[in-house]
């Protein structure tokens, strides 16, 4: 089986698959600057929590080698405005911010080192940040694989594969393992408005990997689980509070709601570095809010009046409540998840 390898550091450039041209063109973004590298995060070149956040790793790694000229004290400050920046690009996907913070560990702990030893450390820092997320996603996959019953209908929203995710995915990366393991499963793939993640990018990789799928309009979902139709749900997440709310793609709140109504199991897949430790709650969560063009044209084409006001929040929160476990690498939470996320920091 295939594995997409969505971003890639060589000869000194990031290298990111062009995720907004997906599937019709498949081209590779090359960032040589952290701008560029803050660019393809803001405008959705990249995308996905642990994708964002391994990108942001190397965006630093490219503002080391700008600066690398400066003296000491000048490249400390220059490498201060560019982890700023980088760190504001995407305001919701916490990996994002956890990746800089690592980043900047490692800035304060060589802080009087040359900058051509600082640039190697910063490049080991973020080679290590990719490994480790590749290594999750592995055990997320596994981990996840436990909770799927052979010939499950697994209904899932946005993408969450290795485009998303270093590695084979988070709750995509559960299909793949499902299906590696022989289980017969088949996939119900949310085309996920206004952004299309499911329908351009989910619906591609599942096809690129051979997994039995159909595309469906998210209005869908809800007769499908009514019907009987499904018999879990899998999704990842761009921010978990401290309590187990789940913040991801805007449409997963509702789904999860439909989903305690007839009673099917709904999953969040996501690495520890997703949640948020100092975050108590859903209500505290930044929700990124996008461009109404997002919604008023599809592909470039207008689709709805000119000057219509919108309103396009990128992400839900889906209560704790309605979360029946959590998959991270180290194995499976279950609720109460005050208890079980506060059980991770020890
Ligand atoms: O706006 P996006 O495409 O970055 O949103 C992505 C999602 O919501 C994913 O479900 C989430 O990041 C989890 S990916 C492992």
């Amino acid at each position: 089986m295939r594995r997409i390898d969505a971003i890639e550091f060589k000869d000194g450039r990031l290298r990111l698959i062009d995720q907004r041209k997906l599937p019709q063109e498949y081209t590779i973004f090359e960032c040589s600057t952290y701008l560029e590298c803050e660019f393809a995060i803001r405008d959705m070149v990249v995308r996905g929590a642990p994708a964002i956040g391994a990108a942001a790793a190397y965006g630093v790694v490219l503002a080391a080698a700008q600066f690398k000229d400066e003296p000491t004290e000048q490249f400390q400050s220059s490498m201060e405005s560019a982890l700023e920046l980088l760190n504001s690009a995407r305001p919701t996907a916490v990996n994002l911010m956890w990746a800089i913070k690592r980043m900047r560990g490692v800035l304060q702990e060589k802080a009087g080192v040359s900058t051509e030893a600082m640039y190697r450390a910063l490049k080991d820092a973020a080679d290590t940040i990719l490994r480790e997320d590749i290594q999750k996603s592995e055990a997320i996959s596994a981990h996840g694989n436990q909770l799927v019953p052979h010939g499950a209908v697994i209904l899932t929203h946005c993408n969450t594969g290795s485009l998303a995710v270093p590695g084979p995915g988070t709750a995509l990366g559960v299909v793949r393992a499902a299906q590696q393991a022989g289980k017969d499963i088949f996939v119900y793939a949310d085309e996920t408005r206004p952004r299309l993640q499911g329908a351009r990018l989910t619906a591609w990789e599942l096809l690129e990997e051979g997994i039995p799928s159909k595309l469906i309009a998210d209005s869908v979902a809800a007769t499908l689980m009514r019907d009987g139709k499904v018999d879990l749900i899998v999704v990842g997440a761009d921010r978990i509070a401290a309590n187990g709310d789940a913040a991801n793609k805007i449409g997963t709140f509702m789904l999860s709601v439909v989903a305690q109504r007839y009673q099917v199991p709904f999953y969040v897949a996501a690495p520890v570095s997703t949640i948020d430790f100092e975050c108590p709650s859903g209500r505290e969560i930044q929700i990124e809010e996008r461009s109404s063009r997002e919604v008023t044209h599809i592909e470039g084409v207008q689709v709805a009046p000119d000057n219509v006001e919108v309103y396009n929040p990128a992400f839900d929160v889906t209560p704790a409540e309605n979360i029946t476990a959590i998959v991270i690498e180290q194995g499976v939470l279950y609720p109460p998840y005050t208890e079980a996320i506060d059980g991770l920091k020890r």
